[in-house]
């Protein structure tokens, strides 16, 4: 009888090891790799911590040099991917064109798809690491395309400089001008990046493990990770977040709203997660880059909804009783719409740093000895032994 070991939401199933990063949600403690996150955010860069994830060590400054030269050396966009991509509706949601490109990508390196270049085709590291810098370089071409597509202007192609400043350029530039992003965000956006990369065995991470327990190829495992966390209770949670807030309207209604989610009419979303039962760390340092940002930008009005949401919701029995904290994302679509990014933009600013951790626990599962195909058993409660009786006169 298998019944009992039913597990809905996998809460106490442990399908590996990982020595990406250390979480443990009763102190709020989130370490990459042994580093706390606290310490990356103040002292890393976003593509420091992205090689520390995928190679376990901090890098040299040479290894760094290398690193960044080969990101960018893979950075640009194939002409039939562009084609792909600007052949999407205008409205296209920017998450569903990240997916497809990512997926399409496949179809562009026969050399990782398993069937076609042998089994073994990801054991050289050499290969293993080209297509980590065309994953990792090609991001921010593909996310820009997504965005520049919205309002029909033409795609840029990257161009040498920082990988934050590359893709803020090809955000922003426009033909015979001079574009160069500002410094406090680009330093903002780059924070907020170390902070999304990576999160242990999250739903899109062990999304990855389980298409990469089938041999599946390395761009449709992205592809499927950045499905999983398109969702709105994972990454998809800053979209869901800022139209919370714009659809509260102001800090008047917030105490309304907190009734409704009470009652069980509404989510708070923002709030909650699986692994912590504290207020974790990563939303504090949000609110922090949200003033900076400001500082450039003018305050964005619902950053004041979500403050008194916090504080509303903090001191309530209902979010008490259940250790509901508020989450990163609480405060994470507000400092990137102050950015001037629209609420469907804010999923893929989740997604591209968080490709760094779906490439490290693709790499760590593909060394691991005992890996399996990852096939959850199932207990059957649906009809058995039916004769065919026609319903229909099927032609
Ligand atoms: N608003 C209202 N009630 C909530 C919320 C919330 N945001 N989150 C959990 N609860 C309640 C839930 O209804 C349940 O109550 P009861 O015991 O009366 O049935 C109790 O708290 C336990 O919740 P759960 O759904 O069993 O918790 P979970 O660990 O399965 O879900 C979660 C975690 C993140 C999916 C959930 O908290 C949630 O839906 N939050 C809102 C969406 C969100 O902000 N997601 C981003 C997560 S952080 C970024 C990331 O890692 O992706």
């Amino acid at each position: 009888n298998i019944t009992k070991y039913i597990d809905p939401g996998y809460l106490n199933t442990v399908s590996g090891h990982t020595r990406v990063s250390f979480v443990d949600g009763e102190q709020g403690i989130l370490e990459y790799r042994g580093y706390s996150i606290k310490e990356l955010a103040e002292k890393s860069t976003f593509i420091e911590v992205a090689y520390l994830l995928i190679y376990e060590d901090l890098p040299t400054i040479q290894q760094l040099e290398e690193f960044s030269k080969k990101i960018m050396n893979h950075s640009s966009l194939p002409i039939e991917l562009r084609n792909i991509m600007s052949c999407f509706k205008n409205d296209a949601h920017p998450m569903g064109m990240f997916i497809s490109a990512m997926s399409g990508l496949s179809t562009f390196h026969p050399e990782a798809n398993p069937a076609l270049a042998g089994q073994s085709c990801y054991d050289d590291p050499y290969k293993r690491d080209k297509h980590i810098s065309n994953i990792l370089g090609i991001s921010p071409t593909i996310s820009a395309a997504a965005y520049r597509h919205k309002n029909q202007k033409e795609f840029n192609n990257p161009r040498d400089g920082g990988y934050i400043e590359n893709f803020f350029y090809m955000l922003h530039h426009e033909k015979g001008t001079d574009y160069q992003p500002h410094p406090v965000l680009v330093k903002a956006l780059d924070v907020m990046f170390i902070l999304h990369a990576e999160h242990g065995f999250s739903c899109s991470a062990a999304a990855v493990r389980h298409l990469a327990s089938a041999n599946t190829d390395v761009y449709n495992c992205i592809a499927g990770g950045a499905a999983a966390l398109y969702g709105t209770l994972h990454g998809g949670a800053n979209e869901a977040v800022l139209r919370m807030l714009m659809k509260i309207g102001s800090k008047a209604n917030v105490p309304a709203f907190i009734e409704k989610v009470k009652n069980k009419e509404e989510k708070l979303m923002g709030f909650g997660h699986r692994m912590y039962k504290c207020y974790e760390i990563r939303p504090k340092i949000v609110k922090t880059i949200a003033l900076k940002v400001f500082e450039v930008c003018g305050r964005e009005e619902l950053f004041d909804v979500a403050l008194e949401i916090e504080q509303i919701a903090l001191k309530d029995p209902y979010f008490i009783k259940r250790r509901l904290f508020p989450n990163i994302d609480l405060f994470s679509g507000v400092v990137y719409k102050a950015m001037g990014f629209p609420p469907e933009f804010c999923p893929v600013l989740f997604a591209m740093p968080r490709l760094v951790s779906w490439l490290a626990h693709w790499s760590e599962f593909l060394d691991d000895p005992n890996r399996k195909i990852t096939r959850p058993q199932q207990v059957y409660t649906g009809h058995r032994n039916r004769k065919y009786v026609p319903q229909c006169d099927i032609k």
